[in-house]
């Protein structure tokens, strides 16, 4: 950990976290993103929205989720011990629920019954669904056909839950187009709709909003921490797709400077191949520029043109990151690697077998990371990942890379 001084609070009123956040939207959209912002504020002071909000996280959701120890991980690897904060048992599958719960009801404060949202992997596709099923909210999820192919099942679950899934067959078909669809939407429609954002990115306020809704991740596996091993643990490691897991997690060791903070990044098939979503490992492709109404680090040519990225997993494919995450690097505050496909594929495989815990494609990227460095580190030393989600969707996907006899 550095001992950089970091401000008391991030982000500022205009929304940046050092150099990086902000908001870079059309003219018609500062309005709305004004509202938003003063509805928020006005929401979390409001002990009736917080204490729903609370209340429906322990009733519907099924929070806290546990803290499991991976014993047999652990030992095989004899290094660090290694706990998992299982965000895989919360509703849905993922800790995608958390924001979007927050966000339906902030909808529903602000008499907007029309709610959009975007999706990668579906699992917040799903949790938007899920959440504007609970409210009787209509909801409409863009989609990139090439994650619809990839996320058969998650398709099937929004659909059912009431939701009209849109296609966007622009660009290379993922999550960078499924956002500039449901962007332009919302322009179009700003009146009456309200953009249900998945991760901790696009203009001030959404980041912070999304930071506050996952928080209650690291808040209690901190608590569960002190509680159940007695002791805070000395690594956490979140996958960084967007960056809201990961920021879930972190925010409440921020100020535990003896916790070493780890974000890991989708390597794809390594990071000389360019064919991956390492915003930060990528000295040639990875740099400070605006996507999505926010300024933060983006994988883009020489031209500035936003580069097409890979990964196995889907909800890790994504050019940019989220603003705070590109602060807490520049502090030194968080540090950040990656994991290659193959590399979260032998995670996933390692993790069903030795826990019996079948892990998101997203999530075996910190696993992957986790069976790395833990053979490094001493016994009595301990290693927290953020399980964000379960592996069910991503069945599909491990068949055709791995086949059906793994
Ligand atoms: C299970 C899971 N983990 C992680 C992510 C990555 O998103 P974020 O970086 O916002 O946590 C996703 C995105 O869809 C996901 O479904």
């Amino acid at each position: 950990m550095s001992d950089h001084s970091m401000p008391a609070q991030v982000p500022d009123a205009r929304g940046y976290y050092g150099e990086y956040g902000g908001r870079f939207v059309p003219e018609t959209l500062m309005p709305a993103l004004d509202e938003l912002t003063e509805s928020f504020q006005s929401a979390l002071a409001d002990p009736d929205f917080m204490g729903r909000y609370e209340h429906l996280q322990a009733t519907y959701v099924g929070r806290p989720t546990p803290i499991t120890y991976a014993a047999q991980l652990s030992k095989t690897l004899g290094g660090a011990q290694i706990y998992l904060k299982r965000e895989d048992l919360a509703h849905t599958g993922a800790h995608k629920i958390n924001n979007a719960l927050g966000q339906a009801l902030l909808a529903e404060r602000m008499g907007k019954r029309r709610v959009i949202a975007e999706t990668g992997a579906g699992q917040h596709g799903v949790a938007s669904a899920t959440a504007a099923a609970l409210l009787g909210l209509d909801c409409h999820v863009y989609m990139g056909s090439v994650d619809i192919a990839r996320q058969r099942p998650n398709v099937f679950r929004m659909k059912l839950l009431g939701a009209e899934v849109i296609p966007v067959e622009s660009g290379s078909k993922t999550l960078k187009d499924a956002i500039n669809e449901a962007i332009r939407d919302w322009v179009a429609n700003v009146e009456d709709t309200f953009y249900l954002l998945g991760s901790a990115l696009g203009p001030h306020p959404y980041p912070l909003i999304v930071r506050t809704f996952q928080s209650v991740i690291g808040i209690e596996a901190r608590q569960q921490m002190l509680d159940e091993v007695g002791q805070l643990p000395d690594v956490c490691i979140a996958c960084v797709g967007g960056g809201s897991n990961a920021i879930g997690l972190f925010h409440a060791f921020r100020d535990d400077d003896a916790v070493d903070l780890i974000g890991v990044e989708a390597g794809g098939l390594g990071i000389p191949s360019g064919e991956h979503a390492a915003r930060f490992a990528d000295p040639n492709l990875g740099r400070p520029g605006v996507l999505h109404g926010t300024r933060s680090f983006v994988l883009q040519d020489a031209d500035g043109q936003i580069r097409e990225t890979h990964s196995v997993s889907a909800g890790l494919d994504y050019a940019s990151v989220g603003p705070e995450h590109a602060y807490l690097r520049d502090m030194e505050r968080a540090f950040y690697t990656t994991a290659t496909d193959e590399e979260a594929l032998a995670a996933f495989q390692t993790l069903c077998r030795q826990e019996g815990i079948i892990p998101a494609l997203e999530s075996s990227h910190a696993v992957a990371e986790a069976i790395k460095r833990a053979p490094t580190m001493p016994k009595d030393a301990i290693i927290l990942v953020n399980l964000s989600g379960r592996g069910d969707k991503d069945l599909d996907t491990v068949i055709h890379e791995i086949g059906e006899d793994a």
